[in-house]
């Protein structure tokens, strides 16, 4: 087989900042992807009607008609039921973004407690909205390896009994316990699955020395979950499905003495995932993890027109703009060749 086409895909899950990085990087999210699901965690982050309005309206300034951001809102402890539903009535967001505080890139204003937002939580099961987790605890006193595994057992597994008819998407699993919990709970539950995290096992971040561009979160685990995520990543279940979480930072902001976590995964996000897919011997189910599984546990029209992947080298630069990309340097075995949007 020469070349790949397959009905155009979406990005479940993708960062695409703000100013003058939002200008950088949303084209290369619209060149592969017909919709993205846009997370919140700008600073300040996206909590109002008006303010995902707005934000809306800056990507569609950065990428040109063609492609459709989806927005989310921001789940803080003073989450307001009525607005959450009101922005989801409107069609102006999707879902509701859960950053525990602390977790991660600007989520100081995440939930601390659960419980807080339970009037939310019930509000969105009552109107089908969508429950978008960054899964993973965020007590020091865990190992930073294990955060995902409790998570699921201090909050997500009380959650889905809870709320059993809450729609959830456990964002970017890493891990063995995360692929399980979502393979055996009810349709309502799905997971998005990042390139990176189907790649890189932990080795990565300490490969001949300190690999401040293999950090993102949560962190890559050990080499048996990474291949029990690839396992159900291309099995053809339609709980999971694509999600870049492409998180640029600039080069200097990675390479620090604190260093932030995040992977810029977007401009060759499909030729990754089809790697994968290749060496898993699972090609066929390329198209539905890419295209379909997303769309319909959200309940969207899949897209018209297709991109056609052609078996071709894409050699992955350096850098981009000053961000250093997913998989800089190497040469990957598929290109995007065509895109015939509709
Ligand atoms: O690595 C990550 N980067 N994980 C996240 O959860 C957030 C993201 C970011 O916004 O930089
Ligand atoms: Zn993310």
């Amino acid at each position: 087989m020469q070349t790949l086409t397959i009905r155009r895909p979406d990005d479940w899950h993708v960062h695409l900042r703000d100013g003058a990085m939002l200008k950088v990087v949303a084209p290369y999210t619209a060149r592969q992807f017909a919709r993205a699901i846009v997370m919140p965690n700008l600073d300040p982050p996206v909590t109002s009607v008006k303010t995902a309005q707005a934000y809306r309206e800056r990507i569609v300034a950065a990428t040109g008609d063609g492609f459709t951001p989806l927005m989310t809102c921001y789940l803080t402890d003073a989450a307001n039921p009525d607005e959450i539903a009101r922005g989801f009535e409107q069609n102006v967001w999707i879902a509701a973004k859960l950053y525990p505080a602390g977790a991660t890139t600007n989520s100081a204003s995440g939930v601390t407690d659960i419980r807080l937002i339970h009037p939310t939580l019930a509000r969105m099961e009552r109107i089908g909205m969508v429950l978008s987790v960054h899964g993973e605890v965020t007590d020091p006193e865990v190992d930073v390896f294990d955060r995902e595994a409790v998570f699921i057992d201090r909050v997500l597994a009380p959650l889905t009994r809870e709320f059993p008819a809450l729609k959830i998407v456990f964002e970017h699993i890493t891990t063995q316990d995360a692929a399980d919990f979502v393979r055996d709970s009810g349709p309502n539950v799905a997971a998005t699955i990042t390139p990176q995290h189907l790649h890189l096992n932990r080795n990565a971040l300490f490969a001949g020395g300190l690999r401040p561009h293999a950090y993102c979160l949560p962190v890559a685990k050990r080499e048996q979950h990474r291949i029990a995520v690839r396992q159900v990543a291309t099995s053809g279940s339609a709980k999971f499905f694509l999600g870049t979480d492409s998180a640029p930072h600039s080069r200097e902001a990675k390479e620090s003495s604190c260093g932030c976590a995040g992977i810029f995964n977007a401009p060759f996000a499909l030729e990754s995932y089809a790697t994968v897919f290749e060496e898993e011997g699972a090609l066929e189910h390329f198209e539905a993890f890419a295209s379909e599984h997303g769309a319909r546990f959200y309940g969207l029209p899949l897209n018209e027109g297709t991109v056609t992947l052609a078996r071709a080298a894409s050699q992955v630069p350096t850098e981009i703009d000053g961000i250093v990309p997913f998989h800089a340097g190497e040469t990957l075995g598929w290109r995007m060749v065509a895109d015939e949007g509709v």
